[in-house]
């Protein structure tokens, strides 16, 4: 009895660990790890595990991985506003009684073609801070080599490694002192808006 109850908790152990390593591939992305850096030496983290905590670090507004993005609320619809050169300057979610949510805004640079300055996430519907995006671009390269998040809960600091369209990307919480590292990760064009399903804005706290 004494073994065959030690035997079959170290089955369930191992499917236990089975289970969990096919969970883990299935979450992953192909070719991305991340690493948490750390003064005495680095350690891994898993990508549900970081994404998270960059959710919450960005109220649930952003996407890192496995490319950058913007989070569309669940059962919303979008309403997308335009500029003279049909660049997008605004995206409105709006929820089954049109009543508008959420709000994105861009600002296109001044001088370089087609790059994104600043952006702006911001839910109406809670009583809440924005998020902003700030971009900053160099002449001649194509990928924004940093751009800092800063949402209610902090500032999150993005940075290139390179150049490359996948490349090692660090990603700094800086309110917490965390840092990370992303290895190929998909650059962002600085130009490129996508939308992935994201949470339902929480109607609790809905006016
Ligand atoms: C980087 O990611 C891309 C897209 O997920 C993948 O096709 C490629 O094989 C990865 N490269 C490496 C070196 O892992
Ligand atoms: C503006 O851009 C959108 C999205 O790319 C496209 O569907 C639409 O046809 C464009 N409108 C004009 C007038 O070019």
């Amino acid at each position: 009895m004494y073994f065959t109850s030690l035997f079959s908790a170290g089955i369930a152990a191992l499917s236990g660990l089975v289970l969990a390593r096919s969970l883990a591939s299935a979450l992953s992305i192909p070719g991305t790890a991340v690493t948490s850096l750390e003064p005495h030496g680095n350690a891994f983290v898993s990508l549900p595990q970081f994404t998270a905590l960059l959710n919450k670090y960005t109220s649930n507004h952003i996407q890192l991985l496995p490319y950058f993005a913007f989070h569309h609320p669940q059962d919303t619809s979008t309403v997308y506003h335009r500029d003279d050169r049909n660049r997008t300057i605004g995206i409105d979610f709006a929820d089954v009684n049109r009543r508008i949510v959420r709000s994105l805004r861009f600002e296109w640079h001044f001088h370089l073609e087609n790059k994104i300055d600043n952006i702006i996430v911001e839910d109406y519907s809670v009583d809440d801070q924005p998020t902003l995006v700030r971009v900053m671009h160099a002449y001649g390269y194509e990928y924004p080599m940093v751009y800092w998040i800063k949402s209610k809960q902090g500032l999150v600091d993005c940075r290139m490694k390179g150049q490359g369209e996948y490349d090692t990307m660090y990603v700094r919480l800086v309110h917490e002192a965390k840092f990370f590292g992303l290895s190929n990760v998909s650059a962002w064009d600085g130009s490129s808006i996508r939308l992935v399903p994201g949470p339902k804005i929480d109607s609790a706290s809905t006016f």
